[in-house]
């Protein structure tokens, strides 16, 4: 048996989740069955869908029941094996939850070389948000060079990968983030070309005069009135990709619809969601650019880890909301 902390949905937050919302309990495994694995986890990924997950609503993945333990993605350590893929000492990641250990039959989980890359980063850059920046850019984007392309949450996990590998296919690019520091972070660590403070106010004057001849790519992160001054600037076949929508995630009513949507018309636009996983297949070939681009310095990979065990999953996941993360937000256990 081994003991272990772990967090559980206690209730369905309405807005923000609080300290109502969670459940840390103790509780004690049993040792792996016949193809089954024991694993450690040492940091468990903080996701903005997370928040969607815990709504009892119809979506791309069944919704965290009451009672189960959250649902996360984590990189962990082999620490008992009874499957014939996995040893001890080996390092992975899979969906194992917010938990300190966790038991799996082995499925989705994957290998990771931390002589290549640390835990945290095959978390961020060349993990899931990766994926989903290199994807939405390129396949649901279809970035030319020459393009001007605008990234919002632009410091974040996916927005700061986006914006970087825009520049590595030779876009012109700008991001919008929250505050001067993340904004000079932007164009002075990122090599962004501009970047635009939205707390500073009037999104759509700045947007205007960062990109005078308008959007060709817009990477939608946050939804609301960002995507509104998104849709006021457009250039003609402009590609909208609608990553995510964060602005909304802890609203409790619908946040109006975007009030410029005629621009879709008017510029002969398009508008294109996108979930990664149907990706999954192609993650090898993302994978292994992405890879190469960090090698050759032309992507840089951001973590923010915070120190704080299970016991700190409910603060930190409320930092994605207040936008206290630079770059991936991860929990090292
Ligand atoms: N479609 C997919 O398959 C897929 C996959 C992964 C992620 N996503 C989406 O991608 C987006 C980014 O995810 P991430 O993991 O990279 O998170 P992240 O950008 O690292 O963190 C979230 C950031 O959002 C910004 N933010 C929070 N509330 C905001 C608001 N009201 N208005 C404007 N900005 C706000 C904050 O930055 P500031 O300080 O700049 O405000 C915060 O740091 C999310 O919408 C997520 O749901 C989609």
């Amino acid at each position: 048996m081994t003991k272990t902390q772990q967090v559980l949905l206690a209730q369905r937050p309405t807005g923000l989740p609080d300290a109502g919302t969670w459940n840390l309990t103790t509780t004690e495994l049993p040792g792996p069955k016949d193809g089954e694995i024991l694993v450690k986890i040492s940091f468990i990924s903080l996701d903005p869908a997370m928040r969607g997950w815990l709504n009892d609503v119809r979506s791309y993945l069944p919704p965290v029941g009451i009672g189960e333990v959250m649902r996360a993605l984590d990189i962990a350590t082999v620490v008992e094996s009874r499957h014939p893929d996995f040893a001890v000492g080996d390092t992975v990641s899979g969906t194992f939850g917010v938990t300190e250990y966790a038991i799996s039959d082995g499925r989705g989980v994957q290998h990771v070389d931390l002589n290549a890359a640390s835990g945290p980063t095959w978390l961020g850059a060349l993990g899931m948000p990766g994926m989903t920046a290199y994807f939405g850019l390129l396949e649901v984007g279809k970035l030319q060079a020459g393009d001007t392309v605008v990234v919002s949450a632009a410091a974040g996990a996916v927005g700061s990968v986006a914006g970087q590998i825009a520049k590595a296919k030779g876009a012109t690019v700008i991001g919008i983030a929250g505050g001067a520091e993340k904004c000079r972070i932007l164009t002075e660590e990122l090599g962004f070309d501009a970047a635009i403070d939205y707390r500073a106010g009037n999104v759509l004057k700045q947007l205007r005069e960062a990109a005078p001849k308008g959007i060709d790519v817009y990477f939608d992160n946050v939804g609301g009135e960002i995507l509104d001054a998104a849709l006021a600037n457009l250039r003609r076949g402009a590609r909208i990709v609608l990553c995510g929508a964060i602005s909304a995630y802890n609203e409790q009513k619908p946040p109006p619809g975007p009030s410029r949507y005629m621009s879709l018309l008017v510029f002969r636009a398009s508008m294109t969601g996108f979930v990664v996983f149907d990706y999954a297949d192609r993650y090898p070939e993302a994978g292994a650019q992405l890879a190469q681009w960090l090698a050759e310095g032309k992507l840089q990979s951001r973590e923010h880890v915070v120190e704080g065990g299970v016991g700190g999953f409910g603060e930190a996941l409320n930092m994605l909301f207040s936008g206290a993360n630079t770059g991936k937000l991860v929990l090292a256990i």
